[in-house]
């Protein structure tokens, strides 16, 4: 059965994008502190011999407010931030470290923003040099940074290819000159050809361009040649992500028109011009917006049953416990998550303190474990298999919307298993919402807490 845009129109609700389960709105706003240290020991010594261990790290500074962001970031062109900032990081990390009864074995690096590539060389080179310094590298490690065309320079590239990152990921989001001075992010495509091109020369080996569709003034024609201008550099993996409008949380999306934007329906339209043009150039939608040539790592998991889905978005190692530091960031213990403050005032204090800061978070009990390994299937197999004990609430909350879906071709069911058909695939998000007991118990879908799936 072919996508159509009756199909997108329908599927496209607010639904999250299952990074967590349960999602960050359902979980309890305060956290007892030492249940969640004992949680990581206890989790931390189950995990670090069998997988090792992720790390993500946030490094929230960027030069300049792009009025699209929805990312927990902080606008200063002072770089004097820079020294305070990986001061309280490396203290976090002493504190975790004190929590390990042993040296990581480190699995899995993430530098998110903000703009790591904010920092510099040297700096960066110094936060994980600390890091690196008492732990063991993982023999099958994956090291990856997310930075901006604009600021990334071959010095950057040289320093995080020692430390032994092979993967990296450039904001690219438009190309088209009006887009990008509505979006204040005026970038040269010479800057970003520059860089994969040098990115490349350096030794990544898999190069990520995230690109938006749904920002204001976008149409079809123009993100037909920024999509094709994009494809011509043969990025290893594009995530094409839709443009979350959250102005409540997202301030920043207050400074452009709000009448700039597609309306739903030509959004859809260029989601569709995406999709077609990707996969008429070779790459394989790997669910939740994410597109990968065939030999791309990430592709081959998914091909191999061993992909993964975590806060990180997806990736191809299978580390049960991922420790986030600096502001805002998410550790997921496998049983519990947590939360670091989102102010970095107040991120500071606590470390200061020597305390974890740490403010809010969630304990899975058993029904959570379980519907949550049903979403991490459905997003990352396209199956899953049910337990006989869960078959009373799958037929009270799940089956009715498998019921659903299953009716429009997105997935065939029975009493044992769901299987995504390939239909399905393009809206997994929607699927994996038939697993999401909290969303479905409390309707919560009539608010407006998540970004809408298409
Ligand atoms: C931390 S930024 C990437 C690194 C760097 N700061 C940059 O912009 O090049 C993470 C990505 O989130 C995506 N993003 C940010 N705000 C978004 C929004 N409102 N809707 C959809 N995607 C968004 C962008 O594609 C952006 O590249
Ligand atoms: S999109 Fe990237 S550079 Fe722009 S404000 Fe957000 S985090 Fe900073």
């Amino acid at each position: 059965m072919e996508i159509t845009l009756p199909l997108l129109n329908k599927y496209d609700v607010p639904a999250p994008r299952y990074t967590s389960y349960p999602t960050v709105p359902f979980w309890q706003q305060s956290i007892d502190l030492n249940e969640w240290k004992t949680t990581f020991n206890s989790e931390f010594l189950k995990n670090n011999h069998r997988d090792g261990i992720s790390l993500y790290i946030h490094l929230p500074f960027c030069e300049s407010l792009c009025t699209y962001c929805g990312c927990n970031k902080k606008i200063t062109t002072n770089h004097s931030v820079e020294n305070e900032y990986l001061e309280a990081v490396l203290k976090e990390w002493k504190l975790y470290r004190q929590l390990m009864n042993e040296p990581p074995i480190i699995r899995e690096i993430h530098l998110g923003g903000g703009t790591p590539t904010f920092f510099s060389p040297k700096n960066l080179s110094l936060l994980l040099g600390t890091i690196l310094k008492r732990s063991i590298v993982h023999p099958h490690h994956e090291f990856s940074v997310e930075a901006h065309p604009n600021n990334t320079t071959v010095k950057h590239l040289e320093t995080l290819y020692a430390l032994g990152f092979r993967r990296i990921s450039y904001g690219v989001q438009d190309n088209d000159p009006e887009v990008q001075r509505i979006i204040n992010r005026v970038q040269p495509f010479e800057n970003v050809q520059k860089v994969t091109d040098e990115s490349r020369r350096v030794g990544f080996k898999s190069v990520n361009f995230d690109l938006i569709y749904g920002l204001p003034k976008q149409t079809t024609a123009t993100i037909h040649k920024t999509l094709n201008d994009c494809i011509a550099l043969g990025p290893d993996r594009v995530a094409f992500y839709s443009y979350a409008h959250v102005p409540w949380t997202s301030r920043g999306q207050r400074l452009f028109d709000e009448n700039d934007l597609p309306p739903a329906t030509e959004k859809i339209k260029l989601y569709l011009e995406g999709k077609h043009l990707f996969t008429d150039a070779g790459y394989k939608d790997v669910g939740m917006d994410h597109f990968a040539l065939p030999s791309d790592d990430l592709y081959m998991a998914l091909a191999n049953g061993t992909l993964h889905r975590n806060f990180m978005g997806y990736t191809t190692q299978r580390s049960s416990l991922l420790l986030g530091l600096g502001v805002s960031s998410i550790s997921d213990a496998g049983t519990a998550f947590a939360q670091n403050k989102k102010h970095l005032h107040e991120y500071y204090e606590a470390i200061a303190k020597n305390e974890l800061a740490v403010f809010r978070g969630y304990f899975l009990n058993q029904e959570d474990s379980s519907f949550r390994k049903y979403i991490l299937d459905v997003s990352c197999r396209r199956a899953t298999w049910f337990s006989t004990v869960d078959l009373p609430l799958l037929e009270e909350f799940t089956f009715p919307e498998l019921n659903r879906l299953a009716e429009d071709g997105l997935v065939e069911y029975s009493k044992k298993e769901v299987i995504v058909t390939g239909l399905g695939y393009h809206f997994i998000r929607n699927i994996c919402r038939a697993f999401d007991l909290h969303l479905l118990r409390t309707q919560q879908n009539r608010l407006p807490l998540f970004s809408k799936a298409i």
